[in-house]
């Protein structure tokens, strides 16, 4: 029978794989621990949020801090269901908590607060959604481009043979017409079934990445572009194809330019997130690339269509940048998530570092 104890599974061990955020305050609401899947709530690591006191940490902090003091002063434990926790630089999260006060001779009186985000299920189960449809999408589109191909080539080599028996050049301008759009469309199909070689994976910095794209777009628009680099240096190296990253990231970053009509800001934002779900696969650690855009933003309809092949709303597009992106990036196990309203459009990037599936 096994013991409570569990033969001493270190507690730190136990805290940071709870999915439940644990953070320990003190009397002047300062935070004093905090557990992993408190890091990825508060998006600060342990290091950088401890010591740090609630109103630093939490946009609102009122509402903490008057729970906190309530715990304090009666003793109680105070559950609170659907509070809005707003985050710097962040969308406001909706979660469940409960404040225990608990008391200690030498370091007096805290405030254990566990935390539980009441949208994380429909975030993966929208994930989730995403992932079936376009992985079903892709499936559609690369039947149908093998079903073109062929007779496609069978049409380009008869125009050839054609081209050879007439002698008339007002004829031959037909066959040059017909070879012409048959390699366009090639052209075209080749494109929706995106790169065909195998990913070649090796360990690789993504900052390299995102410098690479910035540099290439840089070198496309004016100076009325601004990049803003917000990287974490001590994010841990990818095993993954640069060129194809490249490819995912320089389709989102173009699309964030033709936007904005070559005026705004282009954020590129690098984090690590941890203990994080993509789909229904939990991750120890993920890599979350933002590209944050200043254009008008994307309106619900088009946002929920966009990654599938084909849809456009410009005239020049022909609507494969952003499932292209897609597929490359579902490649390396990860996604692309959007959020958007007008003035910030923001794409994230999500790969897993490790890739032990640990749901
Ligand atoms: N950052 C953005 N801001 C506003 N709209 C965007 C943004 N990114 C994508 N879109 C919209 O999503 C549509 C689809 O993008 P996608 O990259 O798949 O195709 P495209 O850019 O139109 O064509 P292509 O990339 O094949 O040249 C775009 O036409 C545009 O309307
Ligand atoms: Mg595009």
């Amino acid at each position: 029978m096994p013991t409570k104890h569990a033969n001493k599974i270190g507690h730190e061990l136990v805290l940071d794989n709870l999915s439940t955020a644990v953070m320990v305050f003190d009397e002047q609401f300062r935070l004093r621990y905090i557990n992993q899947a408190g890091e990825v709530m508060l998006a600060h690591s342990a290091r950088h949020a401890c010591d740090r006191s609630v109103h630093e940490l939490v946009v609102n902090s009122e509402a903490l801090e008057e729970q906190l003091a309530r715990s304090i002063t009666s003793g109680e434990v105070i559950a609170q269901r659907g509070c809005q926790l707003e985050l710097p630089d962040a969308v406001p999260l909706r979660v469940d908590c409960t404040f225990t006060p608990v008391f200690d001779e030498t370091v007096g009186t805290h405030v254990l607060i566990e935390m539980r985000q009441i949208d994380h299920q429909m975030r993966v189960e929208q994930d989730e959604l995403l992932i079936n449809q376009q992985q079903a999408s892709r499936l559609l589109v690369r039947g149908l481009a093998h079903e073109i191909k062929n007779p496609l080539g069978g049409l380009r080599g008869a125009a050839q043979l054609l081209e050879r028996e007439i002698s008339a050049p007002e004829l031959l301008e037909y066959t040059q017409i017909i070879i012409g759009e048959a390699d366009r469309l090639q052209a075209l199909i080749d494109r929706m079934l995106g790169p065909s070689a195998l990913p070649q994976l090796r360990q690789l910095n993504i900052h390299e990445v995102l410098e690479r794209v910035r540099g290439l777009v840089r070198a496309e628009v004016g100076n009325e572009l601004v990049f803003v680099q917000d990287y974490d240096p001590s994010l841990p190296e990818l095993h993954a194809d640069p060129d194809q990253l490249e490819q995912a990231v320089l389709n989102i970053v173009r699309n964030a330019t033709q936007a904005m009509q070559g005026k705004g800001t282009i954020t590129l934002r690098t984090r690590v997130l941890r203990n994080f779900n993509i789909g229904a696969r939990k991750y120890r650690l993920v890599v979350q690339i933002n590209i944050i855009d200043t254009g008008p933003g994307i309106d619900d309809e088009l946002q929920k269509k966009m990654f599938f092949p084909m849809v456009t709303t410009r005239s020049e597009g022909t609507g494969l940048g952003l499932s292209i992106a897609q597929a490359l990036v579902s490649r390396h196990e990860g996604l692309i998530e959007c959020q958007s309203e007008p003035g910030e459009t923001t794409f994230t990037i999500l790969l897993p570092l490790d890739k032990r599936d640990d749901a």
